[in-house]
């Protein structure tokens, strides 16, 4: 008799936390969101060890300062911007979306989907032969979605995606392994502000398409100060001093990016993209190694040749001891310190850095939309 009515009331305490299940939110409030990340080797985590194409990072040195001390895919001696936001945000690092580890719980997590050697452009990186080229990205962001909402039904998969951080980083190889490259046809087609605006009008259809699949935060960062990178200052610079083609380009693309992005948010009504002035993060750093406590932001830490800036860095290169001395890691990739410091601009950087908000803002507003939507 008392066991029937325990039943009961069992059944009824089930089926009223089922009601309210229904009613909550499926994330609670505290939980990290989920992050997920499209771009080239700057965000890349190690998709491209599982392409066959010559833009990997899965040899040593690479990898040096990684938990592990083993090389991931990873551009950088220990852990790149995503790791370090990651942190930030309490969560683990997004795993590769080409990686068999990526199943169950750890989809939740988020998902890495960028591919070193990727530009804005189908044919930026052309000589990197087979890597994911941004709509790829997209394509592998659609069929994640489809495995969460196998998994979650596809209205907790929706705000999941709709509730993540999503960071974007694009634009840097359409000038360095595209138009600035000898005879490139794009750098016979348009004069440099010309092929801005074209670029410009490319990123606003790619930015459109990651809204139309779910994205609501999204950071997307400027080009850095590509002049100034080891490669650059190898194969262009007679005194060290950043190369002028480069810089100059930079300097007529950011603004513009800006503005788009500005436009954009205007049309969706939100401040859906944020976006991350990566050049004024750099180039700060970079005029004073010294006050950031750097022995240089010329040299290289592993590479050959000039400014440590020819070639890859690999097992034979030049190899610096203590890799926090030093901004770039190879010709063209920041060291782990350095990556913390541009994540530090991104977490609470005036609106100069971060426009219209920084994370910790974003986060504290998300924060604040999560508890009063719970009943
Ligand atoms: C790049 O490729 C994608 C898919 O392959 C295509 O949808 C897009 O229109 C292409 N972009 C340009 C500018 O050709
Ligand atoms: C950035 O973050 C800090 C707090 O960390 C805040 O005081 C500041 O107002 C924020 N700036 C912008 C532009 O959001």
């Amino acid at each position: 008799m008392s066991t029937s009515l325990d039943v009961l009331i069992t059944a009824f305490i089930v089926a009223m936390m089922a009601i309210m299940g229904a009613v909550l939110p499926p994330l609670p409030a505290e939980a990290a969101p989920a992050f997920f990340d499209f771009g080239d080797s700057l965000v890349d985590s190690g998709n491209n060890n599982y392409l066959a194409t010559p833009a990997r990072a899965d040899s040593p040195p690479y990898g040096i300062d990684y938990p592990t001390h083993k090389p991931t895919g990873r551009f950088s001696n220990g852990l790149n911007l995503p790791d370090i936001i990651s942190e930030k945000i309490g969560s683990e690092h997004t795993l590769p979306y080409l990686s068999s580890y990526l199943i169950g719980e750890k989809l939740f997590v988020g998902a890495n989907f960028a591919s070193a050697g990727v530009g804005i452009l189908n044919d930026t990186g052309i000589q990197f032969v087979n890597i994911l080229r941004i709509f790829e990205q997209f394509h592998y962001f659609q069929q994640y979605q489809t495995r969460i909402s196998n998994i979650l039904g596809q209205e907790a998969a929706g705000q999941l995606v709709n509730k993540a951080l999503v960071l974007i980083t694009l634009g840097g190889n359409d000038f360095v392994n595209n138009y600035f490259l000898p005879l490139s046809p794009r750098s016979i087609q348009f004069p440099l502000p010309a092929y801005c605006c074209f670029l410009i009008s490319e990123y606003r259809k790619i930015l459109t398409r990651l809204y139309e699949l779910g994205a609501r935060r999204v950071i997307v960062t400027g080009t850095g100060p590509m002049g100034c990178v080891p490669a650059e200052l190898a194969m262009r610079s007679e005194n060290g001093e950043c190369a002028s083609e480069l810089q100059r380009a930079a300097a007529i693309y950011n603004p513009l990016l800006v503005e788009m992005i500005k436009g954009l948010n205007k049309e969706l009504g939100s401040n859906i993209f944020i976006a991350s002035n990566a050049f004024s993060m750099n180039m700060n750093i970079i005029s004073n190694p010294a006050q950031f406590g750097f022995v240089s932001s010329k040299i290289a830490c592993c590479g050959q040749g000039p400014y440590n800036g020819m070639g890859q860095c690999n097992i034979l290169s030049n190899l610096c001891p203590d890799r926090n001395l030093y901004v770039f890691w190879d010709a063209f990739h920041p060291t782990e310190r350095a990556n913390r410091m541009i994540v530090d601009q991104i977490m609470t950087g005036a609106v100069e850095h971060m426009n219209p908000m920084n994370l910790s803002t974003l986060m504290a507003l998300d924060f604040q939309d999560l508890t009063t939507k719970v009943p």
